[in-house]
């Protein structure tokens, strides 16, 4: 069957399946700015949280077709810490979706061996989205498939400032010297611990920005930009994303 796809780049195209993905070279940890709900909602004349609501299938679409891929960590930027700017209802929205993302999927996921974890600061968050993301984390631990970290409440600089506050406090306490401070302990010491850096980024919705998410860990990442609205990504998208990222060359400052 031919469908109809539309191409990075926005252009309609007609392909019969999407692009090839070689299953050697499988980025190991895909992170994923999810942009461009709002307007998506407001391009078919409904209201933003509208466009929310349906970021939630696509995060469901994205995490089986990652998890087929091979995919191990797949991290979803959810919420920013500067996302508590917009109105009160609005966030008040976004903070309830956990829990209606988790009602619905949860028992899927645990179906097929997904690990649920949360990135960001904790403390602010509302109790019923956290006790909604605890029960998800408790109930998937022993899960050995994808890893879907989602990015609540993270803000990059939010993330290194209380690194630094961290390793500042074992300094004076004496556990540690100044000196043994390296890019590898800092690493360690930020939200993302021991998860390795990601391979790739993916943001949606034409934004060609890092909107603070993960300023340390993508330091060496592809990045994969598309005018595709969030609330419409699909597995084409990320085959897409993919056999891209497969064509490029990660020098890491050497040579070929
Ligand atoms: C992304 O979509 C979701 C969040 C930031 C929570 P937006 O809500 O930013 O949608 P646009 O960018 O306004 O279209
Ligand atoms: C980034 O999107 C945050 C998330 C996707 C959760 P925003 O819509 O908040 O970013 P800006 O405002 O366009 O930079
Ligand atoms: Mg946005």
């Amino acid at each position: 069957m031919i469908k109809r796809v539309r191409s990075w780049w926005g252009a309609e195209q007609n392909d019969e399946q999407p692009p090839a993905v070689s299953k050697d070279n499988i980025p190991q940890h895909v992170a994923v700015i999810m942009d461009g709900n709002g307007r998506w909602a407001k391009r078919i004349g409904m209201p933003r949280v509208i466009g929310h609501q349906n970021g939630m299938k696509a995060v469901k679409r994205t995490a089986i077709a990652a998890d087929e891929l091979g995919i191990k960590y797949l991290t979803m930027y959810a919420f920013s810490t500067e996302n508590w700017t917009r109105p009160k209802e609005e966030v008040d929205f976004l903070m309830r979706l956990p829990e209606e993302f988790l009602a619905i999927e949860l028992d899927e996921l645990i179906e097929k061996n997904v690990q649920v974890r949360i990135m960001g600061h904790k403390e602010h968050l509302p109790s019923h989205t956290l006790a909604a993301f605890e029960e998800a984390i408790r109930r998937t631990e022993h899960n050995t498939g994808l890893i879907l970290n989602f990015a609540v409440n993270y803000g990059s600089r939010l993330e290194i400032t209380e690194a630094m506050k961290k390793l500042g406090r074992e300094i004076e306490g004496g556990t540690i010297k100044a000196e043994d401070i390296t890019p590898e302990l800092i690493g360690k010491s930020l939200l993302s611990e021991e998860m390795p850096d990601p391979d790739l980024l993916i943001r949606t919705s034409g934004e060609l920005r890092l909107s603070n998410f993960m300023l340390w860990q993508l330091a060496y990442s592809e990045l994969w930009f598309t005018d595709i609205y969030w609330p419409e990504f699909n597995k084409e998208h990320l085959h897409e994303a993919v056999a891209e990222y497969q064509r490029r060359s990660r020098r890491y400052g050497g040579l070929k």
